[in-house]
């Protein structure tokens, strides 16, 4: 089958940064896909040249096997089945738009009887804890964490076959965090959905993605399975990370 991503040398860089440093992956389709590295090891990077937002200075990416194009018409069409969670939950947020408007938006891009589409929404705004009155809210009347709540909201409402969330944890509750995995695995499963967790959490990686690959400066030091990938590291980099997030080593729970 077709990867979902597949990148090949991506290289980029800002001025005497390397971002990316000749980044190579292969992202199966229906797979749980884990990035992780330290601050400025270049995942947003990668992840916006992913979404076509950031041209690379050298390499491919290919997108379901067609590389990727950058015009706006191509841009406009990807959305439609690649989806990211930005780190900044106020990027996808637009500050003079109520978030009804901006959740209205997704149903005429699918062409999705309105009431049809408030169904669905509703029950991902619960599965999300969130308030069903919150889509009366401007973005300056909601607190961060139910701002990333809320974009999370609108990715999932646009059915994409492929979802990129930058740290989507962060700033969340432990207990909602927990319920946003959850809730994230469970559509995956169900909609087959490609998921890409980007974190600096190796706890959170560990619990969802099926294979993840370990970033430094700009470059992937190490990656695989992982269960074998925390288990027994072969870079002392890895090891260095691990030893910041107790407990990830031991074994997944199961069920
Ligand atoms: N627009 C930009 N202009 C200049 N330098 C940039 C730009 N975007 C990123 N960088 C640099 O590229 C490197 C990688 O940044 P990136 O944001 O991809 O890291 P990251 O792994 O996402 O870090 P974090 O975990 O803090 O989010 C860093 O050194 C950063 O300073
Ligand atoms: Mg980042």
């Amino acid at each position: 089958m077709t990867d979902a991503i597949s990148i090949s040398n991506a290289q980029l860089r800002f001025g005497e940064t390397a971002a990316l440093d000749g980044v190579s992956l292969a992202i199966p389709q229906g797979t749980c896909f884990g990035i992780v590295g330290e601050s400025g090891s270049g995942k947003t990077t990668l992840m916006r040249a992913v979404l076509g937002l950031q041209k690379l200075d050298q390499g491919e990416i290919r997108i379901l096997g067609n590389p990727l194009v950058h015009s706006r018409a191509a841009l406009k069409q990807r959305a439609s089945f690649i989806q990211p969670i930005f780190q900044d939950p106020a990027a996808s947020l637009s500050p003079r738009s109520r978030i009804r408007t901006l959740m209205n938006e997704v149903g005429t891009v699918l062409r999705e009887p309105h009431a049809a589409m408030h169904e669905r929404l509703r029950v991902i705004l619960n599965r999300l804890g969130l308030p069903p009155g919150v889509i009366d809210k401007y973005p300056h009347e909601i607190s961060g964490g139910q701002a990333r709540r809320v974009a999370i909201a609108r990715a999932l409402l646009m059915k994409p076959s492929i979802l990129i969330a930058d740290e989507p944890t962060a700033g969340l509750d432990v207990s909602v965090q927990g319920d946003l995995l959850n809730l994230l695995q469970d559509i995956r499963r169900s909609d087959n959905i490609t998921l890409v967790v980007i974190s600096h959490n190796l706890a959170i990686v560990r619990l969802i993605a099926e294979n993840a690959v370990v970033m430094r400066a700009g470059k992937v030091v190490e990656g695989g399975e992982v269960g074998s990938l925390f288990k027994s590291p072969r870079e002392a980099y890895t090891r260095e990370l691990l030893a910041a997030w107790p407990g990830v080593t031991q074994s997944k729970p199961t069920g």
